[in-house]
């Protein structure tokens, strides 16, 4: 088998063909993924048969577990959580704005896999936004700017006891488990060089973002919701739309992601793992 990649059409993802992921990936296979992985930013794998063993290895060999907080894994497993919402579930949809994971975090993880275990027949599709061509593509004074900035991230809004997750949030099936330690701070560059293909791309997200140093809340705000604005065009974004049978791999480093609704009264199931840490 050659493994092949057709380009999505949008600003950023792949699908990838010629590839059995339910078998051990040779080093040659996961060198050809990875380079692929850096120049599509998003992978999608369709019509794979494969379990949590399988999506354990292909995480492992994208570059290692990487940190998960606020979320108990599945059981029997150390590093899978379940993105789960049930049939009749009524909270407010998870991971509906637009972040980078755990982008709080002073190392936040590389990237993310999601496999499909139980895909509604319509909705529920993933967007992705690509903050390389977004940065590329804003004029020369703003890029001096914002290279100028430092962004401070928090995972207070979402998962501190009075987050959005937190003790008010009642009747999720997703195994949350906010915390004080939320409360913290990590400050990272606002635009930052990706550590492995040195592009520079916007490291701002609506989700996690709580202020800019050196500016007031309300400056910072208005600043980061115009970026916002920019960040999410329709001309630097990919819609993922889900299949059973399907593994996906994106790269926090350069893209942003989102979830959508649109499947109300059915299920949805998927198992997802982080690749650890910055490569830099
Ligand atoms: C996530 O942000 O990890 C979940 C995305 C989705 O549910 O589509």
């Amino acid at each position: 088998m050659t493994i092949e990649a057709e380009p999505s059409g949008a600003a950023c993802g792949a699908f990838v063909r010629g590839i059995d992921l339910a078998a051990p990936l040779s080093v040659d296979d996961v060198a050809t993924l990875r380079a692929l992985w850096l120049g599509h930013r998003v992978l999608a794998f369709p019509d794979q048969q494969i379990d949590d063993d399988a999506l354990e290895r292909f995480t492992l060999a994208f570059g290692g577990f990487g940190e998960d907080p606020f979320f108990d894994p599945i059981a029997g497993r150390s590093n899978i959580a379940a993105i789960q919402r049930e049939a009749d579930e009524t909270t407010p949809l998870f991971a509906e704005n637009w972040h980078s994971d755990w982008s709080f975090l002073a190392s936040p993880p590389a990237g993310t896999c999601l496999l499909s275990i139980d895909i509604p027949p319509r909705g529920g599709d993933t967007l992705f936004s690509n903050q390389i061509a977004a940065f590329a593509a804003l004029p020369e004074t703003r890029k001096a700017h914002l290279r100028t900035l430092t962004a401070i991230h928090s995972a207070r809004g979402a998962y501190s006891p009075s987050g959005s997750y937190g003790k008010n949030d009642k009747g999720r099936s997703m195994a949350i488990r906010p915390s004080e330690t939320a409360m913290a701070t990590q400050t990272h560059p606002l635009i930052r060089r990706h550590p492995e293909t040195g592009e520079e791309g916007i490291f701002s997200c609506a989700g996690y973002i709580i202020g800019i140093e050196g500016m007031d809340v309300a400056e910072g705000f208005d600043l980061l919701a115009d970026l916002l604005a920019w960040q999410g065009r329709d001309e630097f974004v990919y819609r993922h739309v889900w299949e059973n049978d399907m593994l996906i791999v994106w790269d926090n480093r350069s893209v942003l992601h989102k979830a959508t609704g649109g499947y109300e009264g059915q299920r949805r199931e998927l198992h997802r793992t982080t690749i650890s840490a910055w490569a830099g």
